[in-house]
């Protein structure tokens, strides 16, 4: 999308801590980005109001992901109305990044940006089979919402790459039109990773937000590291690997995202590592 509406000196606004290739995305078509800190105290929600109106004039897109990663934060139906309101008012195009629509847990609503009123005349909504359907490396995805700007997508990305492997498409459509009882068991299954993953952690004295949806656990670290040391000596003393966060920008500092990607019984087990881990710490620095 980036390199079908972005020219040099255009501004794109982009979460921070965020799914790094929005960022690269502007890079790469030549874009400039402006940060929106997504802070904890905010709901994770970026604070439009502190975007300065210089940059917001130069601004042709904005993108927002609620679920997100490594942000796990959903938002409600209200902060996207505030969104189409900015959107309106700066002329900005939204793209909402929906890659994690289904798993949302706790009985958490499902809030895609295209259900708000006005959302389809500012942006589009991008989803993703790799996600829900486990078909990561497939590429094929859709995007849905603003008539012009799906047209100027579709032009740019028929010149790039045309169509999908059929076989692809064919597994799609059997994803799409199969029974959705298989989504809920997974959901479940996702559920119980971060249930038995956070349980594991707090017996570790290592007490982290429970994640309302998302494949991913955003972990505040124990004081007394930065996010790059925590994951270097946890990889290296414990053999458990987490990303740091400031890999996300530079406001993903003071976090590691962990992902639910192993089985319960294997994140039990890494849990237990991580308290080891936090525990020999504790003795290096009272040391
Ligand atoms: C927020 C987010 N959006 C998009 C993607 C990419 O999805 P796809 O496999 O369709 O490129 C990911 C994958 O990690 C993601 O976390």
């Amino acid at each position: 999308m980036a390199m079908a509406m972005i020219d040099p000196g255009d501004y794109v606004l982009v979460p921070d801590p965020g799914y790094p290739i929005y960022e690269h995305g502007v890079m790469i078509a030549g874009g400039s980005i402006y940060p929106m800190p997504l802070l904890e105290e905010n709901g994770y929600l970026p604070k439009l109001s502190e975007i300065p109106v210089e940059v917001l004039h130069k601004t042709k897109m904005m993108i927002i992901s609620y679920p997100g990663n490594p942000v796990t934060a959903l938002a409600s139906k209200e902060s996207f109305e505030e969104v189409v309101e900015f959107a309106k008012k700066y002329n900005i195009l939204v793209i909402h990044d929906f890659a994690y629509s289904e798993l949302i847990y706790d009985g958490n609503p499902q809030i895609s940006f295209m259900s708000v009123t006005g959302a389809k005349e500012v942006g589009i909504e991008f989803n993703s089979l790799s996600k829900t359907f486990n078909m990561a490396g497939c590429r094929i995805g859709y995007a849905v919402g603003n008539e012009e700007a799906l047209r100027i997508l579709a032009s740019f990305k028929s010149n790039i790459d045309y169509g999908v492997f059929y076989p692809i498409q064919m597994a799609a459509v059997t994803a799409l039109t199969s029974d959705y009882n298989v989504l809920r068991e997974q959901v479940k299954e996702y559920e119980k990773r971060r249930d038995v993953l956070i349980a594991g952690l707090e017996k570790g004295g290592w007490k982290v937000a429970k994640s309302p949806a998302t494949m991913f656990v955003w972990a505040k670290i124990p004081s007394g590291w930065t996010s790059r040391q925590f994951a270097f000596k946890l990889i290296e003393k414990a053999g458990v690997a987490v990303v740091p966060g400031d890999a996300f920008g530079t406001q993903g500092e003071g976090y590691v995202r962990m992902a639910l990607v192993q089985s319960p019984e294997r994140l039990v087990k890494a849990a237990e590592k991580i308290q080891n881990f936090l525990q020999e710490a504790a003795v290096v620095t009272k040391e």
